[in-house]
């Protein structure tokens, strides 16, 4: 098995993201491999992809614990803790996570959502907000979630989709879903590489090594 950044993800759904993720890590020289996956639904598709990746697969299921989501995610906090998940990527994950979680796990929680926030935040139909609203551009973001207001955190990185006018919401959802493949396993590589630095809020990608010098030795050599 590659070597790699822990990661563990957080799923409740189809898991497509968790099957992009899986590919980029089965690709040479990705820089993280997927440790675990925690479901809290047992009928969760992504619960499949992670059997098809021979990735370990918790169900936690949210009946459980409905009147406690204290005790849930101090749950699964104690199960990435004890597969040593470095990273945490929510990945369709359908609770918001508790303050206390979030804090477990500082600047190490990704999570991928189905509009260019701030715009149709906090729900789960952004999608569906985004059409009624008659925007023409959505897309998606990638952030950082932290304690404090859900879909608020730091934002890593977003890709666009235009709104075609015979969308409905499955085909729109289909063509952000697209985007979210290749969005979420470069924010994790960014992460891993080290490149996320944030200034407040507002998140900066350092530049690879090898680009900053070649700019910094052309800036210094004589004209
Ligand atoms: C994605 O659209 C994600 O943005 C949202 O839930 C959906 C999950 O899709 N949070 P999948 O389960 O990865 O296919």
């Amino acid at each position: 098995m590659s070597e790699g950044v822990r990661v563990g993800v957080l799923v409740s759904g189809r898991g497509s993201n968790l099957d992009a993720l899986c590919a980029a890590a089965a690709t040479p020289g990705f820089p993280a491999r997927v440790v675990l996956v925690v479901s809290n639904r047992r009928d969760a598709g992504a619960l499949g992809i992670a059997a098809r990746w021979g990735v370990p697969a918790e169900v936690m299921p949210v009946s459980q614990y409905e009147h406690d989501e204290h005790a849930r995610d101090r749950a699964i906090r104690d199960r990435l803790r004890q597969s040593e998940v470095e990273l945490v990527v929510c990945a369709g994950y359908n609770r918001i996570l508790t303050d206390e979680f979030l804090a477990a796990f500082p600047d190490a929680i990704l999570n991928v959502h189905p509009s260019l926030l701030p715009a149709f935040g906090g729900g789960m139909h952004a999608v569906e907000e985004a059409l009624d609203y008659g925007v023409k551009v959505t897309g998606c973001t990638v952030q950082l979630l932290e304690p404090g207001i859900p879909d608020g955190g730091p934002i890593v990185l977003q890709r666009s989709v235009e709104v075609r006018e015979d969308d409905d919401a499955d085909s729109l959802r289909e063509r952000i879903h697209e985007q979210e493949w290749a969005a979420v396993p470069e924010a994790v590589r960014l992460w891993c590489a080290g490149r996320i630095r944030r200034e407040g809020r507002v998140v900066r990608i350092a530049p690879l090594p090898g680009v900053a010098d070649a700019r910094l030795s052309q800036a210094e050599s004589p004209p």
